[in-house]
């Protein structure tokens, strides 16, 4: 399929003529997955897990093979490994609540990067507080990259748990996840991957990389918005204990006490999103059929154009890494000496969406001794043209604003 084969899968571009940059929050949906919802309603609509009839065993069916399907997705020795959650966000309070807060102890050590994401990055500073341990931060070079003396310091022989961000929501950075995961081993630390903004663009195998746990949210690659995936190691898994509690996560229920459901149920309080889980099954297929060899030659072209075009603006500075294959599909920037809220407003005058903000990485932009920034974010729907509306409308906003720059 080339792009524009591509591009008719996708409603939204029918229905508003805009330029859409702003996958890093969320990736538009493509009509097979706008009707897998449709479908479950008219369907298969049932509580799962709890029905004897057979409506409610066919809701439970869609939802198990949506897990069996993200198994094998990432590549997971188990299904049961698959814990489905409303978003990286849920998945990665989980994991700091049913394992940090029950692991840390005083004085132990949780390494992060300064370019986490703050959900990966505010659940830590309250377990760490609560546990009295301590949060140490892996800080980046000029390049925006994070060297590996600064892994090979940072993670000691009193680190217990690694955060790492697969890739930068704010600046398109690609850690180096294995070589994270490898020296935190070596100490006998585990380790956290966010895959939120890698996954959507590159195959992501949990074995190869032995993570031991790894996140990412559906909406970030074609699903609906609530869906979202916690894997982790079974051996992990097993010793933890429930984060939310509720129905169907149980096994027996005293007036005193409880036993816990097996995994995966026991990390399932309440009536799952079934429809989520359906739609995700149906992106993961989206995406499989085009295949990750063919997004990420669609992207490296229009990326690595969107690179020079920018790169040509005197008027803008870049939060960009010179080396092109430690980036992915994030350019963030700045006008110099305008506010990127101004900016984006004026982009969106020419009908191009970019995110504009901290990009919930406070902590980063202070360490960038900047507020914010625009920040453009492509999928594989993206175009050159794309691009070349984005360049124009960036003039635009300079060239109204220039009266104004402080020189
Ligand atoms: N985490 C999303 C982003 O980076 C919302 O925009």
């Amino acid at each position: 399929m080339n792009v524009e084969e591509i591009r008719k899968d996708f409603p939204i571009f029918e229905n508003r003529k805009i330029a859409y940059l702003d996958n890093g929050a969320t990736t538009q949906k493509p009509v097979q997955v706008i009707n897998s919802m449709k479908e479950f309603y008219e369907k298969y609509n049932a509580n799962p897990h709890r029905g004897a009839y057979t409506l409610s065993l066919e809701a439970t069916e869609i939802y198990e093979n949506a897990r069996k399907k993200v198994a094998s997705f990432i590549n997971a020795k188990h299904a049961e490994e698959i814990i489905f959650s409303k978003n990286a966000t849920e998945s990665l309070n989980l994991i700091a609540y049913s394992y940090g807060m029950e692991n840390l102890k005083k004085d132990d050590e949780v390494v992060i990067s300064i370019m986490e994401h703050h959900s990966n990055l505010v659940p830590w500073q309250k377990i760490t507080k609560v546990t009295g341990s301590k949060l140490k931060y892996m800080y980046i070079n000029d390049e925006f990259e994070i060297p590996d003396e600064e892994i090979e310091n940072k993670i000691t022989s009193k680190t217990k748990i690694v955060g790492i961000t697969h890739v930068s929501n704010s600046l398109g950075t690609i850690n180096d996840v294995k070589k994270i995961i490898k020296c935190a081993h070596k100490v006998g630390a585990i380790v956290i991957v966010d895959a939120s903004q890698s996954i959507p663009h590159m195959k992501i195998d949990v074995q190869q990389l032995d993570a031991d746990f790894l996140v990412f949210s559906g909406h970030k690659m074609l699903s609906p918005l609530g869906i979202g995936v916690l894997y982790g190691k079974k051996s992990l898994l097993e010793k933890m204990t429930p984060f939310l509690m509720g129905g169907d996560m149980i096994e027996y229920v005293y007036e005193q006490d409880t036993t816990f459901a097996p995994l995966p149920n026991k990390f399932e309080a309440g009536t799952q999103n079934v429809e989520g889980a359906y739609g995700l099954d149906v992106a993961i297929d989206y995406i499989q059929k085009i295949g990750y060899d063919k997004i990420q030659e669609i992207e490296s072209e229009v990326v690595s154009y969107a690179r020079d075009e920018l790169s040509k603006l005197e008027f803008l500075d870049l939060y960009l890494t010179p080396n092109k294959e430690n980036h992915s599909s994030v350019i963030s920037f700045n006008i110099k000496g305008v506010h990127p809220h101004d900016v984006a407003s004026i982009l969106d005058t020419e009908g191009v969406c970019v995110r504009s903000g901290n990009h919930c990485t406070q902590p980063l932009m202070r360490f960038l001794k900047i507020d914010s920034t625009c920040r453009a974010s492509f999928y594989f729907y993206n175009t050159k043209e794309d691009v070349d509306r984005l360049v124009k409308a960036l003039n635009k906003a300079y060239n109204m604003f220039k009266k104004y720059i402080n020189k």
